[in-house]
């Protein structure tokens, strides 16, 4: 099927690596409940990647591609600290090394680490997984918002797939002016200036994008930060009747899929603890959950049906000063990925003569 807002493949190299998706971040890739002891198979920055759980509840992360003859290790089974090949039975551990190559005796297959594997954090009921490029194999440290983290936050996640490229869903978050009129009906976005002056701040890990002169009205300002992962925070003002805790937060994800579709991460947060925590959870089910999932798909409807190429034809204006600072700091970024794989090829093509030298000298 193809989507609505297919970006035609671009000729420059670096929005062509922009639309598959950054590399060098960690990224959610799947809820936790959803990797339980089945392999599980999925497709994040159009890579393919099997899933699993071992015995002690640790989730491994493999290309999901047998070394044999390429098929889905994702269709075969869970043996613990191993995978096995539905097709000819292969085992391969974590570290994507072959352990058995059961069909033949002292195979040379055995012992080779050929898989391609990825480092998986799990936090906030979600695994995370860092996909760097050859010059950044080793993970930066994934440092995730507080309100993900600390014990006096409470959250529940929300995934949602969406039929678009992820770029249009980083845009939409870094456009607060949207929830005056898209979510105008909402129960918690009614209120406000339907118009305002934005304005971009730095911060310690990314930038601010606010309005100036309103606050705790509607959506009146997002943050995104980049510490290992690349996120988003915002917040919503909450009249009393829903409940303890202030302001509602949310940290918000866009995951690449491929270039047509994404995963969106949403966590909803508050600052509420003892009963107030309790009295919070009980309500956010009872009658929240829905009222958000209405509003997200608000967002979900608009972003799937936008122009064909929506980002080649635009008419920006001063509300969107914040999205154009994100895109041109992610343009940055893959400026930068190419740049370090270019000193890396180099760097590697010199030991290489350094070594066949020495061979000759020796
Ligand atoms: S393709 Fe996997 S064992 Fe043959
Ligand atoms: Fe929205």
């Amino acid at each position: 099927m193809t989507s609505l807002n297919t970006t035609s493949p671009p000729a420059d190299p670096v929005q062509a690596y922009l639309d598959r998706g950054i590399k060098n971040y960690w990224y959610p890739v799947a809820p936790s409940w959803q990797v339980s002891n089945a392999p599980i198979g999925l497709t994040r920055l159009s890579e393919q990647i099997v899933l699993w759980r071992d015995q002690e509840g640790k989730v491994h992360a493999l290309e999901d591609r047998c070394p044999h003859r390429g098929a889905r290790l994702s269709l075969g089974w869970n043996l613990g600290n191993r995978v096995a090949c539905w097709y000819h039975g292969i085992e391969v551990d974590g570290s994507g090394t072959v352990q058995s190559v059961p069909a033949v005796s002292a195979c040379p297959l055995e012992g080779q680490k050929c898989v391609k594997s990825y480092p998986v954090e799990e936090h906030a009921g979600a695994i995370f997984l860092w996909f760097g490029d050859d010059a950044h194999k080793e993970p930066t440290p994934l440092a995730l918002p507080d309100e993900l983290v600390a014990p006096e936050y409470s959250q529940f996640l929300c995934v949602s797939n969406w039929k678009c490229n992820y770029q249009y869903a980083i845009d939409n978050v870094m456009d607060p002016m949207h929830g005056a009129y898209l979510h105008a009906t909402s129960h918690s976005m009614a209120e406000g200036d339907k118009q305002a002056d934005m304005r971009v701040r730095k911060t310690e890990t990314g930038l601010m994008f606010e309005k100036v002169g309103q606050r705790d009205v509607n959506f009146d300002w997002v943050e995104l930060g980049e510490t290992g992962c690349l996120w988003m925070r915002l917040a919503i003002p909450y009249k009393k009747k829903f409940g303890p805790g202030g302001n509602f937060g949310i940290i918000g994800f866009a995951v690449p899929v491929d270039n047509d579709n994404c995963q969106v991460y949403f966590w909803r947060t508050r600052k509420v603890s003892g009963w107030q925590r309790d009295a919070w959870r009980f309500l956010y089910r009872n009658r929240l959950e829905g009222l958000h999932w209405a509003v997200l798909e608000q967002d979900r409807y608009v972003l799937e049906s936008l122009a064909p190429n929506a980002r080649q034809h635009e008419f920006l204006y001063q509300h969107d000063v914040g999205m154009t600072r994100v895109r041109r700091m992610l343009r940055q970024r893959g400026q930068q990925h190419f740049a370090d794989l270019d000193a890396f090829k180099a760097k590697q093509t010199e030991a290489g003569a350094q070594a066949s030298t020495g061979h000759a000298h020796a």
